[in-house]
């Protein structure tokens, strides 16, 4: 029993590095951006995402420099680049910080393209995605800057007249790609190859359905095909699945190439793992990502005899999930008796609403003491939100010193990715502000969501609006 909540206790910052953003130090206390949790919290209210902006724009960086590096033209490659999935975490603070160390940014709605544009990213390096996109979403991609944005990534067979039309309209050339079911699906623990997919995303290699987009796209003269796109899941730890999804994109590149289409680019799309609780194995660096990627890509190349197009990636969790810190303060504490034991449901002023991964997807978090160190033995323990559902759970199994009490607060690693982008106003709770650190004073990147905020889209309550 002890080992085990030995092994579900929170790890320090200095015990696994991968979990918590760089400039994470416990010396007693929990320290993020170098103030102490405890003073953030006294100063900015709790709960909050605590975003380190220098952690992520360190990430942001290493992904655009390896990605330039493993794919650069000296090495007989075709250049590299890496967008930022922006549906991870969207904030005009969030695509300054990713575009100016070098990423482009990845969209998928009118809302997500809007604020990329207008928070500065450059037309050329914004790319939307999306299966049922709005013709006010393919006018603005079409219509942005001197040639539209660098690729609308066209995800069924309707889409093609669609996009070619509105291009025509606007008197441009729209750069499209093809997003392609390459059959290849991992995350989680699965790993499956099918030739086949069941969902609604993509155009299917195996049926010959990506070939033919292809060829309608070439035929459109409003239409400049950039080249495919794949992307084949979320928080994969197994690099051979990105690798197989690669070299069966580079083969229908092959393909299209003796029809005389050329790819001048290939996506490789997002979907690395990163670290959530001290259990999970560490995180791959981008570098050998990158790696792995360039060796599968020069392989697929050289036995075809083609040139190597330039390769993009689109990391959304592994760019800004780790910068992120959920800070929030303990309230009631209960010991419920299990059989042969009991557990410590600890609860905090948030939950499923700032936070929906685990109720969600059955995610797992840890949660650590953040304000002292306690001496008491380790309980087992489960955060638990304020919503009135039993699945509001934030962290499903945790040791927390037995002292554990109303007033003290509880960091969670790793919340960056999905955690404020899929946040909601559950219960009518305000969602939590996202707090900059680690670059100059602490300063919001996001407010915090207040009453009035929320009772502003009541028409009974605002009838002026
Ligand atoms: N590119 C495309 C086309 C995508 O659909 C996604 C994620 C990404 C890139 C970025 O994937 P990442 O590197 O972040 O894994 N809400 C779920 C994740 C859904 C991901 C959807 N697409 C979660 O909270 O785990």
């Amino acid at each position: 029993m002890n080992r085990d909540l030995e092994s579900l206790k929170a790890p320090l910052p200095s015990e696994r590095p991968d979990l918590w953003p760089w400039s994470a130090k416990h010396d007693g206390q929990l320290h993020l951006g170098g103030r102490s949790a405890e003073s953030l919290v006294a100063s900015f209210g709790s709960p909050m995402y605590v975003l380190d902006e220098a952690d992520l724009m360190g990430r942001a960086t290493v992904w655009a420099t390896v990605m330039a590096e493993e794919f650069w033209d000296g090495y007989g490659m075709g250049g590299g680049s890496a967008y930022f999935a922006a549906k991870a975490f969207m904030s005009a603070r969030v695509v300054e910080l990713v575009t100016s160390a070098g990423m482009g940014v990845d969209t998928a709605s009118l809302g997500e393209l809007t604020l990329a544009l207008r928070a500065g990213a450059d037309p050329n390096m914004v790319g939307l995605h999306g299966n049922n996109k709005s013709d006010e979403e393919l006018r603005l991609a079409i219509s942005a800057g001197d040639a539209g944005i660098a690729r609308i990534v066209i995800d069924s067979m309707d889409e093609i007249d669609r996009v070619a039309a509105i291009a025509k309209e606007l008197g441009r050339k729209a750069r499209v790609m093809i997003r392609v079911t390459t059959g290849v699906h991992a995350g989680g623990h699965e790993f499956i190859a099918t030739a086949h997919e069941d969902q609604k995303f993509g155009l299917s290699l195996s049926t010959g359905q990506a070939l033919e987009a292809a060829r309608e796209i070439a035929k459109r003269e409003s239409l400049d095909f950039v080249g495919l796109h794949a992307h084949i899941g979320s928080q994969i730890r197994e690099l051979d699945a990105f690798a197989e999804s690669a070299s069966r994109l580079l083969g229908l590149m092959g393909t299209l190439h003796e029809e005389g289409i050329e790819c001048r680019e290939v996506d490789l799309g997002g979907g690395y793992a990163i670290t959530y609780t001290g259990e999970d194995p560490e995180a791959m660096s981008p570098k050998d990502i990158a790696r792995t990627l360039a060796g599968a890509v020069r392989t697929a190349c050289e036995e075809m005899g083609l040139k190597v197009p330039h390769i993009s990636i689109e990391p959304g969790r592994s760019t800004v999930g780790p910068s992120v810190v959920t800070l929030y303060t303990v309230g009631t504490v209960k010991e419920v008796p299990l059989e042969g034991g009991s557990r410590l449901y600890v609860s905090v002023d948030g939950g499923m609403s700032d936070n929906i991964r685990p109720a969600l997807y059955d995610a797992k978090y840890t949660a650590l003491l953040a304000n002292r160190t306690s001496k008491e033995p380790l309980v087992l323990s489960r955060v638990v939100g304020k919503h009135c559902e039993s699945g509001d759970i934030v962290v499903t199994e945790v040791a927390l010193p037995a002292d554990i009490r109303a007033g003290d607060i509880l960091a969670v690693p790793a919340t960056g990715a999905y955690g404020h982008t899929m946040s909601s106003n559950y219960n009518m709770l305000t969602r939590p502000g996202t707090l900059g650190v680690g670059m100059g004073e602490p300063k919001w990147v996001v407010y915090p969501e207040t009453l009035s905020d929320l009772f502003a889209r009541d028409a009974a309550l605002s009838p002026e609006k």
